[in-house]
């Protein structure tokens, strides 16, 4: 089912859409885009009103923070992948896409998300992180495994409380710690930062994700307040200097290593910050709700063919959670990659072209002009029915299992590359990729040694889906029990 990505038919056309009239355009767009559409609808209504997946259109937030709302999106399988090639995309200063946060946010330095690969600091700073996932992968297990158990103790203790329990509130708080001791061996909550790490990292988050968000007031009340002007960095100061004195106490070794990289300790620290609270935090509080909310509406079949395979799994390997365990774990790790697939945690990516482009979608070839912002709306990509078939909106816990099913998985991009391809100092692709598809699995492997089954009803919050557990069916069988 998968179309070929080679080759092309007929002359470059110029690329449909409309950016309207300008700063009004623009405006109207970001309002279909927060309130008259929803994302969604707001992409897929421009595809079928051009006939076409790569269009141009603004996107939020615009004027007037940002300087050119205009782009060219890629909005299928075939065209989306342009953003993955450094020789067609430069990627300087847009990780957030048309604006970019004030630097004073992160100490003065634009750190590794905002850098282009051909700045010398994007692989030094690179390097550090793989350096340091490498010099921890022996603690993720284990260190996962005391923070997401005693995650679901809470849960059950709730449940028997008030019936319910509330997944976010308490991945927040798991995750952050879980983090900390995974990369430095030193949980936030046993630092100066106490309780108080998760809602100071989810103040600073805000203040760079707020164009891109609507926290459900009244329009004419979010509009000025989160969509028009930057948010005071100095308001959220204190908060990020209590952040910053954890990563440059217990980030020390990874600090050190960082020098010898040829880092300064401050730019080096300035970076551990934002790759652990906005990649890894910020990632880890949209995945594990995602995925858990997948899981719980595939109902009880699902969870029984889960249970069978990660409990068979780590009985042979004498009842121990192993990283060889988890590899056997097909089902599992393809229920993970399904996740990322219908809800890619990140859903916007940008890059300027970098020369004249030609740019192949399914139906046609287009022309792009040197300089100009293409942008792909993921959902859009990995959810391509000519990818993906009849089912492409659907969850389908097998879908990446056995060979044919393997064949799909260079069609999912949650990583900012192929799910093929590996991320390295020259490209763009997430340094924690074989982290987060870990931990995914951990987060399963949990959740069903536990667990023989469970209900949670879910719903949507500020930067995607909310879980709410209502019951949960502790295992009869197996190492779990
Ligand atoms: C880059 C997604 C977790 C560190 C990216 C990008 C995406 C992404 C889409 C590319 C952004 C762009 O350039 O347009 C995710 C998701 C995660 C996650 C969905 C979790 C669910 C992590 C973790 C780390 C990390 C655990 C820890 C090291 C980074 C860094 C970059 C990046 C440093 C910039 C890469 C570069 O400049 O070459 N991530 N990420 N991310 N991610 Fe992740």
């Amino acid at each position: 089912m998968a179309s070929s990505d080679q080759g092309s038919s007929g002359a470059p056309k110029p690329v449909p859409g409309s950016y309207g009239l300008p700063v009004i355009g623009a405006v109207r767009d970001r309002l279909d885009f927060y309130y008259f559409q929803g994302q969604n609808k707001y992409f897929e209504s421009r595809i079928e009103r051009y006939g076409s997946t790569v269009v141009r259109m603004n996107v939020p937030p615009g004027p007037f923070m940002a300087k050119d709302p205009r782009v060219v999106a890629v909005l299928d399988a075939k065209s989306f992948p342009v953003l993955f090639d450094m020789d067609k995309v430069e990627k300087k200063n847009l990780f957030t896409g048309t604006y970019m946060p004030s630097t004073s946010l992160t100490g003065g330095y634009r750190v590794c998300s905002y850098l282009d690969p051909s700045e010398p600091t994007h692989t030094k700073v690179k390097q550090m992180l793989f350096n340091l996932l490498l010099s921890r992968k022996d603690e993720v297990i284990p260190t996962f495994r005391s923070n997401f158990s005693s995650l679901l103790a809470t849960v059950e203790s709730e449940l028997a409380k008030a019936g319910k329990a509330e997944f976010n509130k308490l991945n927040d708080v798991t995750s952050f710690d879980f983090i900390g001791e995974a990369y430095f061996g030193v949980r936030p909550s046993s630092t100066d930062l106490g309780s108080g790490g998760p809602t100071k990292a989810a103040k600073w988050l805000i203040w760079q994700l707020h164009p891109l968000v609507t926290i459900g007031l009244p329009m004419i009340l979010e509009e000025p307040l989160l969509h028009t002007f930057h948010l005071p960095p100095f308001l959220v100061k204190g908060d990020y200097k209590a952040l910053y004195k954890y990563y440059s106490t217990a980030g020390k070794q990874a600090l050190d290593m960082a020098e010898g990289l040829g880092l300064s300790r401050e730019e080096a620290c300035h970076n551990l910050l934002f790759a652990t609270t906005f990649n890894s935090y910020g990632g880890l509080k949209v995945l594990f709700p995602g995925l858990l909310a997948n899981i719980a509406n595939g109902g009880e079949k699902l969870h029984e063919r889960l249970v069978a395979e990660i409990r068979g799994a780590v009985a042979e390997a004498g009842g121990k959670v192993t990283l060889a365990a988890v590899e056997k774990m097909e089902l599992t790790k393809s229920v993970v990659w399904e996740s990322l697939r219908l809800d890619p945690p990140v859903k916007f990516q940008y890059g300027h072209a970098k020369k004249d482009l030609e740019i192949a979608s399914h139906d046609g070839v287009f022309a792009v002009k040197k300089g100009e912002m293409l942008f792909g709306y993921q959902p859009c990509a990995t959810k391509d029915a000519r990818v993906f078939g009849s089912t492409a909106g659907q969850f389908v816990p097998d879908r990446f299992v056995g060979d044919e099913g393997s064949k799909l998985l260079q069609y999912v991009y949650w990583s900012n590359g192929r799910e093929t391809e590996s991320p390295s100092v020259d490209n763009k692709q997430c340094p924690g990729k074989n982290f987060v598809v870990l931990v995914g699995r951990l987060f399963v492997v949990e959740l069903f040694l536990r667990y023989d089954t469970f209900t949670a009803t879910v719903g949507t919050e500020l930067l995607g889906t909310s879980v709410v557990f209502t019951g949960v069916t502790k295992a009869t069988s197996g190492p779990g029990s």
